[in-house]
Formats: C-alpha cells, sequence, structure tokens
C-alpha cells in the first residue's frame, strides 16, 4: 500500500517557493551552535530565515519534548516514536509551511532524518513504518537540503555533559554507533539531498564547511571570516 493512501488530498505535498534546509547529527554535533552562528550572518546580510527545532519548534512541541527528553518518565518505543511524529506534525502545519509558503529559508534542528536514525536504526523499530509516518506527520514535506553534521559517537557525547544526559543521550554506546551508522547510509541512499559535514574540526572549520555548503545550494555569498 502506497504511503500516500494515509493521507488526505488536502494533505499532499504542495508546492513553495521557500527553502527548507534541515541539520542532522549526532548528539553533540554541533548543529544547535552552528545554526545560531549562521542566523547572525544571514540577518547581516538581510537574508529572511526562520529557525525551528524538532522536537519543540511550537508550544505544544515544547510540552512533547518535556516529556520526549526527560528520562524520568518511562515510554515505550513505540510512545517515543509516536510523540516525536506528533510534535513534527504540528511543526510542520503551525510554523514550516506557512514559513516556506512565504518564502523564507526555513532552517530546522533535527527533522525525519533524526526518526529514521534513533528510533529506526538506534532502536532497531521497522523502517518503512518510520517513513510512513514521517510521510504523515509532514504531509510529504521533504528538505531540499540536510546538512549531516558527522561525527564519531563517542567524541560527540564527550561534548555534553553527563549529568545534563537526556532520554537519548543515556543510551549505550552501542545504541550511538548505530545512529550514527543509519545517518550515513540515509546520506548514501539521498546524495542529492545530503551535504555530509565533517563535526569533528575545529569551530571556525565546521562554520566554514556550513557556509560553503549554503552559498552554493542558496545562492548566495555569505563571507567566511
Ligand atoms: N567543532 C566543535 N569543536 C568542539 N566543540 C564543539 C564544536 N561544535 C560544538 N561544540 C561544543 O559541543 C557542545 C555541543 O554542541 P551543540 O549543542 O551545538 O550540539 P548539537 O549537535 O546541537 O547536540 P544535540 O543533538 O545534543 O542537541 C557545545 O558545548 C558546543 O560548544
Ligand atoms: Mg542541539
Amino acid at each position: 500500500m502506497s504511503a500516500n493512501t494515509y493521507l488526505s488530498s488536502s494533505n499532499q505535498e504542495k508546492k513553495h517557493p521557500g527553502i527548507f534546509i534541515t541539520l542532522e547529527g549526532p548528539d553533540g554535533a554541533g548543529k544547535t551552535t552552528q545554526l545560531r552562528i549562521i542566523s547572525k550572518e544571514l540577518d547581516a546580510i538581510n537574508c529572511q530565515h526562520i529557525i525551528t527545532r524538532d522536537p519543540g519548534g511550537t508550544a505544544a512541541g515544547k510540552q512533547i519534548r518535556r516529556i520526549l527528553l526527560n528520562s524520568n518518565f518511562p515510554l515505550s518505543t513505540t510512545a517515543e516514536l509516536l510523540l516525536y511524529q506528533a510534535d513534527r506534525a504540528q511543526n510542520v502545519s503551525e510554523i514550516i509551511r506557512p514559513a516556506l509558503e512565504k518564502g523564507l529559508i526555513v532552517f530546522c534542528d533535527r527533522y525525519i532524518d533524526s526518526t529514521i536514525a534513533y528510533q529506526g536504526y538506534g532502536r532497531g523499530l521497522c523502517l518503512k513504518t518510520i517513513e510512513t509516518l514521517n510521510k504523515i506527520s509532514t504531509g510529504g514535506l521533504k528538505p531540499s537540503l540536510t546538512l549531516l553534521f558527522d561525527l564519531d559517537s563517542e567524541a560527540g557525547l564527550s561534548r555534553l555533559h553527563p549529568g545534563n544526559y537526556d532520554r537519548l543521550e543515556r543510551e549505550a554506546l552501542d545504541f550511538h554507533k548505530k545512529v550514527r551508522d543509519g545517518y550515513l547510509t540515509l546520506a548514501k541512499n539521498e546524495p542529492e539531498r545530503f551535504c555530509i559535514i565533517d563535526a569533528s574540526a575545529p569551530l571556525t572549520n565546521v562554520q566554514s564547511a556550513f557556509r560553503k555548503a549554503l552559498n552554493e545550494r542558496l545562492s548566495i555569498n555569505l563571507p567566511d571570516v
């Protein structure tokens, strides 16, 4: 059965004038840090954009994010998967799609590939089911560019404070290795959408690689600093 069978006609992917970019990669890879920096640089050249995050980009999503990342609440893997999708459905309809329809650049800190990497490759849930749920929650909205901040699992986790580890960060190293391998498989399968950035490099080198990818894709000219 095609995944579209699950979608109502009003929920089908529509064309939009905006540019949708997602940031993916293991915990501690530097996604959020890089987004903060690039946002200031885009503001400086009056390049209109918004930044959202998955999970937690909307008011409802913030509540969902608290449940998802707080390891004090037990969650079954299915409940976890569906909460991520509920958050995403709200973010797409409330924030992402309206901004794209206005012609804005939208950056989303994690998106569909996180669920495939973490819940699929990491937790071992059925990849086909996750793909179907991703299509339902997003109405088929895919990014035109996905930057994969690639980093060795140990190196990523070592950048974070163990005392603040969230539900996923607390998982064993083996889980994180499966997540990284999952991401690399996704990038290999869709090379036209993915751009892999070496996130193990010093901050300024990662920034340069991020800028270069955006300049090429967005046809803008962010100066290298
Ligand atoms: N290239 C880098 N080299 C060294 N440290 C870095 C680099 N990039 C980011 N960091 C540091 O690593 C930590 C994690 O960065 P950040 O929160 O941006 O990662 P993230 O990819 O958003 O992680 P998460 O998936 O957990 O949200 C921060 O303390 C940040 O300052
Ligand atoms: Mg982050």
